[in-house]
């Protein structure tokens, strides 16, 4: 019953509170917003030396991937938007965010940085933003050779996977400039296109549930940080009344089955297909209960390899 797995649930998060004050003191609530505030500011230094910002998100989930100060650390930086992932997310919602982008007048592309995806429009695109800058320049008579470019984005949205892209075997690594971290490097991705090879990583929203969620869907939240139990569950939730068709492709639900989930309440019903599925995959222990924990990776690991099929969790309003 889904009762026993709220007090289960309650149960495993009781402990693992009492574990988490055993081995985290109260430096646990002080240690992020020292952590943001060191990296903002370098950021912020790093920028200076910087033409174009490409903020990448994950097409899944634009709103929730989205740094909450994006805005204020940029300051009037020109932007390039990416939609990353673009393969787990469904085309046609991909598309209309897009369209929303551009209705705000925000440069916004489509990439996949597994496959390399997107890659060249990408270069073209840093190029056209910023050839006014460069014809000004040239009627002042200066010479604006390169333009420098850096990533930024909250964590598992494909930084490193885009950089490693942009970065291909033929691309030079450019000498160190003033003001950047030693450990920084330039990486000379096209002709006149300069990358900071070192991404700035953003802190996520943490606003509401439904964010912390969609970011923990993601991957964006570690595991560890939300009851892993929970998430999956919620993720099946949205999946059964949104997606209900790649549940059953997925997991080859005959239609007695899903009539076999119905219940009066709707978490039971959540429940019950969380069983099904834990039981068809082999997830179970001693008793014929299911293991949850193991029930709920299986989940959440189909969701984030795109074994469900493409889903978008966020769409445009
Ligand atoms: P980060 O630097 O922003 O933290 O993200 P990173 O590039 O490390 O990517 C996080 C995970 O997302 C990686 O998977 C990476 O392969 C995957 N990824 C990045 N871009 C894309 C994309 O366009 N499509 C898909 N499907 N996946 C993408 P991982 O499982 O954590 O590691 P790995 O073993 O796959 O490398």
């Amino acid at each position: 019953m889904a009762k026993d797995m709220y007090q289960k649930r309650a149960e495993r998060k009781d402990k693992k509170l009492d574990e988490k004050d055993k081995s985290l003191p109260s430096t646990n609530i002080n240690w992020y917003p020292g952590h943001m505030l060191k990296t903002k500011r370098q950021i912020i230094e790093d920028l200076k030396l910087i033409d174009i910002v490409i903020e990448i998100l994950d097409a899944r989930i634009p709103i929730s991937s989205r740094n909450p100060d994006m805005k204020q650390i940029i300051q009037n930086k020109k932007t390039i938007i990416i939609l990353n992932k673009s393969d787990l997310a469904v085309e046609s919602e991909t598309k209309k965010w897009i369209e929303y982008y551009k209705q705000k007048g925000m440069i916004t592309l489509v990439v996949d940085a597994n496959l390399g995806k997107g890659i060249k429009e990408l270069l073209k695109q840093i190029e056209e933003v910023m050839l006014q800058d460069m014809k000004k320049a040239a009627e002042k008579g200066r010479i604006r050779k390169n333009i420098r470019v850096m990533i930024l984005g909250i964590p598992n949205v494909g930084k490193s996977s885009l950089i490693n892209r942009l970065c291909n075997k033929k691309s030079t690594i450019v000498g160190n400039r003033p003001g950047v971290t030693k450990q920084k490097q330039w990486v000379r991705i096209a002709n006149n296109i300069e990358l900071l090879d070192t991404p700035g990583v953003l802190w996520p929203k943490f606003q509401d549930e439904n964010v912390a969620l969609n970011l923990s869907y993601t991957g964006s939240i570690k595991d560890e940080i939300l009851d892993i139990t929970e998430v999956a569950f919620k993720l099946l939730k949205y999946l059964y009344k949104n997606y209900q068709i790649s549940l059953i492709n997925r997991y080859n639900f005959t239609q007695e089955e899903i009539q076999s989930l119905a219940t009066q309440y709707e978490d039971d019903e959540i429940y019950n297909l969380m069983k099904l599925i834990g039981k068809k995959r082999g997830a179970v222990v001693t008793g014929g209960e299911i293991d949850e924990e193991k029930t709920a990776n299986i989940i959440l690991s189909d969701f984030r390899s795109g074994k469900l099929g493409r889903i978008t969790l966020e769409r445009v309003r």
